[in-house]
């Protein structure tokens, strides 16, 4: 369930602070401050939701508490509270942030409304941050394919730890599906209607690091033009995935561990604590044990993460899931194109079974597509995947003509390629007329230069 919104009455008198109290206690959580000096020591203390806000304050103008109540924290919303003769003051109080005004007096449900709508706008503003995070990132729903023991081991491993909030560290080499692996778990998870946000370490420039993942206030630094929510915060009650962990340098491995284990921070160039509710998946390409033992991985960061290990077996060592894995993609290309499906020869296959598949499930996906759109027929042939890597997979099933073949279109490729396509250079270089180029390359699906 989620917990109940604050909300902070700030308001001079005991009696209207206690009819505020009556109307929202059911529903909310209270706080209350009789002036300004208790608003913002509230406030420094709290993480609060919104705020009411009396325009007419003994110790201090209402229009200076807001500005310094936004200062410590731009987050809450602010209703101010104001009698008919201040709406001069009140409508000032919009142009500096305020959301909205209540003129006194009001009905309950007006009081609940607006903070109703005031809550929404906070809800949106986070969903909107969120969005544009994941936006920038392409990940269609899907599913973990695998049958192999490991594999299914490991599926059975994901739906157990989802339940809990424990930090897991997912390790694997490259485009073994370690970020599929995370959504998958946080999917599953009580949390799956929260965000899931991806804090890519190595993608990210350490000096950036920082502000990109705690956040800071309007003028924190030069540049620093508008209040920006970090990552963490953005993950609020979600998950954080910290992908490529190993890349992390030293002063961040200590600064994410105190998040981890405090569940708070503060934003860049503020003193507000933000505590948080974040659930952390980690992963790493490299052995983390192995950098932690050569001093280069903080060990009590690397015990916090690894709670639940998940280790990603690479393709090769689970063959029989190629199969599979190729039904899967050509299916899925098929309905993307909207074109009839395809299949691998036997010899094609016979030599996308033999291949070592260093960029593991990624690389496969990519050789699908590739071979899928430039094949014509219902058929992906030996040459129609003979310009990919797999062709040094040199398949023992080959005959001498088949693999004279398939280096002849691997190379023609290569040089093609490395003239950007000008057929009359690369028939020169290859020594051979263009012609014969022409009809050597009928099958590589290239368009006539
Ligand atoms: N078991 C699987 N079933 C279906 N698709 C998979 C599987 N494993 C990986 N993929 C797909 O392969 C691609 C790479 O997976 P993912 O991005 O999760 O790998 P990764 O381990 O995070 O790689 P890297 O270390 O390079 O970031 C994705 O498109 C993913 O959907
Ligand atoms: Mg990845």
């Amino acid at each position: 369930m989620d917990k109940k919104a604050t909300i902070l009455v700030v308001d001079d008198e005991h009696g209207i602070r206690q009819s505020f109290n009556m109307v929202l206690k059911d529903q909310f959580n209270v706080l209350m401050a009789e002036n300004g000096k208790e608003a913002i020591h509230l406030l420094t203390t709290n993480s609060v939701d919104v705020i009411l806000l009396d325009i007419l304050l003994p110790d201090i103008n209402g229009l200076d508490l807001l500005e310094k109540l936004k200062a410590i924290d731009p987050n809450p919303e602010v209703i101010m509270v104001t009698a008919v003769k201040e709406i001069q003051t009140a409508v000032r109080a919009i142009k500096l942030g305020a959301y909205e005004y209540m003129i006194k007096p009001f009905l309950v449900e007006d009081v609940i409304n607006i903070i109703e709508r005031a809550l929404e706008k906070k809800h949106l503003v986070r969903e909107v941050a969120y969005l544009k995070n994941e936006l920038q990132r392409y990940h269609p729903f899907q599913e973990i394919i695998g049958e192999d023991q490991k594999m299914k081991d490991i599926f059975e491993l994901i739906s157990t730890i989802a339940e809990s909030d424990g930090a897991v560290l997912v390790q694997g080499e490259s485009g073994t599906g370690k970020e599929l692996v995370a959504r998958a778990i946080h999917n599953l998870s009580p949390r799956k209607n929260q965000p899931f946000v991806v804090i890519s370490c190595a993608a990210i420039p350490s000096t950036l690091m920082e502000s990109e993942v705690f956040g800071y206030n309007k003028g924190a630094f030069t540049g620093a033009v508008r209040t920006t929510l970090g990552k963490l915060e953005i993950a609020d009650k979600g998950t954080a995935f910290l992908d490529d962990i190993d890349t992390l340098d030293v002063t961040m491995q200590a600064k994410l561990l105190r998040v981890i284990q405090e569940k708070e921070f503060q934003r860049l160039g503020t003193t507000k604590v933000i505590r948080i509710d974040v659930r952390f998946i980690a992963a790493s390409n490299k052995d983390l044990k192995e950098l932690m033992e050569k001093g280069e991985f903080r060990e009590d960061l690397f015990y916090r993460l690894n709670v639940f290990p998940i280790e990603l077996p690479p393709l090769r060592e689970r063959k029989k899931d190629i199969p599979l894995l190729i039904d899967y993609f050509l299916d899925m290309n098929a309905k993307k194109s909207g074109k009839q499906p395809k299949r691998f020869s036997k010899k094609a296959m016979r030599i996308l079974m033999e291949y070592d598949w260093p960029g593991n499930v990624r690389e496969l996906q990519n050789l699908v597509e590739r071979s899928f759109t430039i094949t014509k027929g219902p058929v992906i042939d030996v040459k129609d995947i003979a310009t990919f890597d797999t062709g040094k997979a040199r398949s023992k099933n080959m005959t001498l003509k088949e693999a004279v073949n398939t280096f002849e279109q691997q190379y023609i490729s290569e040089v093609l390629e490395s003239v950007e396509g000008n057929r009359k250079e690369a028939a020169r270089i290859l020594g051979i007329h263009r012609n014969t180029l022409l009809s050597k390359t009928a099958g590589l699906g290239l368009k006539k230069a």
